[in-house]
């Protein structure tokens, strides 16, 4: 959600914590701060909306120390304001943090009835004002931080900084991940270690319930029984952690256009082109499996949906499927002979992660398919299948989202093959399809022009329906997620068949109706819902292939995919699904990479 970063440097720190920030900023831009240590005394300085405006602020009003922290903010607690803007300050100390504290009312009214005043509705604030007591009452600084995060209860990460200390920070990680970073003669924390990529390539991640005593001579680790402990350092690969935008206008764009080369790349680790087979981390297995649950958000949950289909026709799996933040509170029924399956981008999610933890121990194995090996769900989980999508940058996902696909297809043939549902010859042609998907996918990126050109009236319209039925129907729902996402207009996805049961009576001459249909065995059906919408003057955007729309008659607006095998079409459709969001979003003139309301990675319930 929040992202944090903390640095005891060689150098001024302010413009470093900033560049940090800007590789954080994916994690919210409600507003953004830093505090430093300059002269033995706490500065500040903080600002409302995109780092662009701490940025301008800073070059007006600069902030010298070599020591400091910084936030970039998603607003839980009080709204975007220079007031609740991160750092935090009371007294001798300063404080960033990420996730929620939940006994802050509690704690607020302790301290507010001792006497402490309060300037901001966080519940950080909070966490300031506990150590910056605990301070006048003459601990030391790592006593206070120690003495404040045990009366602490919800997820977190924080870091703290005092006056008159130029060589400490203290932080601390429940919940929320936090990553150490180790230089020479400098140390750095940071919410991923993409933060502090430009900084170090060593990187020691905290485990949970740990925290950190920080200098520039490294960092004291202690677990959450307060042992010091040890924490191996890893080394990153740094062309793994570069984000830039290589030329294209947006983050969005860029990994839009990257599909093809990762989804290649990426089933190489699962299926090498020199043989003939699907392999899996030793230990994970189907042929036992009575049924799988797949617990995900977002568009990581759309990718489950086509899971779903792909797990019961090609392995004859019943696959039971939930949004993360419904499924710890319907009471699921578990099985030791089930699979748990959970798909996140990002690895942090607050709601995935808690329904992995509820399921554990409960299920046969907990499975999880992330883009970030390090983060909490992967490790959390039995195995960890990661797609290999390397860095997203955009706030709405997309090359993640088919290679997500192409994880869960890979685990849907080869539990076909355990189980003895697919024969050979079956498996061989369906792994042949899914190599075929980097070309495929190409190919509909090549309509690009097309696209932008169809957007153009879209772009003016005020609702939007997606259409689609089977696998088509969680590509409707990801279009119409996408397409709201960025350019804010409000966009509806149903089963085509469901139009009739009421969103039928939506349908004027101004409903644009996208309708996802490839030439498969539902074409016809989906089809005849086309036509009732016509019927209405629906405004009709048919996306199909050519046999579609030679048996599809007359259709005002169409745009012409590949045919492809049905296996596969949901990879290829992906492509229309994001970049109509992507061509809408830009006539519209909406901040494409960034929008309103949205942070990237979601860590609080
Ligand atoms: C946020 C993002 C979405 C993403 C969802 C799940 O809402 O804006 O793009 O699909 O979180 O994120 P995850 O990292 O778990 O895939």
């Amino acid at each position: 959600m929040c992202g944090i970063v903390g640095i005891l440097g060689k150098h001024e720190v302010a413009p470093i914590i900033l560049d940090a920030l800007k590789r954080l900023e994916y994690r919210g831009y409600d507003s953004a701060g830093i505090a430093t240590v300059n002269n033995g005394a706490l500065d500040r300085r903080r600002a409302v909306g995109k780092l662009i405006n701490l940025s301008d602020l800073l070059v007006h009003d600069p902030l010298r120390g070599k020591s400091g922290i910084g936030h970039t903010r998603w607003a839980t607690h009080g709204g975007p304001s220079v007031a609740n803007a991160h750092p935090h300050q009371a007294g001798r100390v300063a404080v960033v943090h990420n996730g929620i504290i939940e006994n802050f009312r509690e704690l607020r009214e302790e301290l507010s009835a001792e006497g402490a005043s309060f300037s901001s509705q966080t519940d950080t604030e909070t966490i300031a004002q506990l150590a910056g007591s605990l301070l006048e009452k003459g601990r030391s600084p790592v006593e206070a931080a120690r003495e404040t995060l045990a009366r602490l209860k919800g997820a977190f990460a924080l870091a703290f900084l005092f006056s008159g200390e130029d060589d400490l920070i203290v932080c601390a990680r429940r919940g929320s991940p936090l990553a150490i970073g180790h230089g020479e003669g400098e140390m750095f924390v940071g919410s991923d270690a993409l933060a502090l990529a430009p900084m170090t390539d060593r990187v020691t991640y905290l485990e949970e319930g740990d925290w950190a005593i920080i200098t520039r001579s490294g960092a004291q680790i202690f677990d959450a029984e307060g042992h010091q402990t040890h924490r191996p350092m890893n080394r990153i690969n740094v062309e793994e952690t570069r984000v830039d935008k290589s030329g294209h206008r947006h983050f969005m764009a860029k990994e839009m256009a990257e599909q093809p080369a990762i989804l290649q790349a990426a089933l190489g680790f699962y299926s090498g082109l020199d043989h003939d087979g699907i392999d899996l981390p030793d230990g994970l297995g189907f042929a036992a499996t009575d049924r799988l649950i797949m617990v995900a958000c977002g568009t990581a949950y759309y990718a489950c949906q086509v899971a779903k289909y792909w797990f019961e026709r090609y392995a004859g799996l019943p696959v039971e499927l939930d949004i993360a933040s419904e499924f710890r509170y319907r009471n699921p029924v578990l099985g030791d002979s089930n699979t748990a399956i959970f798909v996140s981008q990002s690895g942090e999610t607050a709601d995935t992660l808690a329904a992995l933890r509820h399921v554990k121990g409960q299920v046969a194995q907990v499975v999880s398919v992330v883009n970030v090996m390090t983060s909490s769900i992967a490790r959390e989980s039995d195995i960890a299948l990661p797609i290999h999508a390397g860095p997203e940058i955009g706030v709405a996902s997309t090359k993640a989202f088919t290679a997500q696909l192409q994880v869960l297809a890979v685990l849907a043939l080869r539990a076909g093959l355990d189980r003895g549902h697919l024969s050979e010859a079956e498996f061989a042609t369906l792994l042949a399809q899914l190599r075929s998907v980097p070309g495929y996918v190409a190919q509909a990126l090549d309509r690009e022009e097309e696209i932008r050109l169809l957007t153009e009236s879209l772009s003016q319209a005020r609702d939007v329906l997606f259409l689609g039925r089977g696998v088509m129907y969680p590509l409707a729902q990801e279009g119409a997620l996408k397409l709201k996402e960025i350019s804010y207009i409000h966009a509806e996805a149903y089963a085509a068949g469901e139009l009739k049961h009421g969103p039928i009576a939506l349908i004027d001459k101004d409903l644009p109706v996208i309708i996802f249909a490839p030439h498969d065995a539902l074409f016809e059906k989906t089809v005849s819902n086309m036509q009732e919408v016509m019927a209405r003057q629906g405004q009709v955007l048919l996306i199909s292939d050519a046999q579609g729309f030679a048996d599809a008659g007359e259709v005002p607006t169409r745009l012409q995919m590949p045919a492809v095998p049905e296996f596969i079409a949901p990879f290829i459709y992906a492509v229309p699904a994001q970049m109509i969001a992507y061509h809408t979003a830009l006539h519209r003139g909406t901040d494409v990479d960034q929008p309103r309301n949205l942070a990237k990675s979601v860590t609080v319930e």
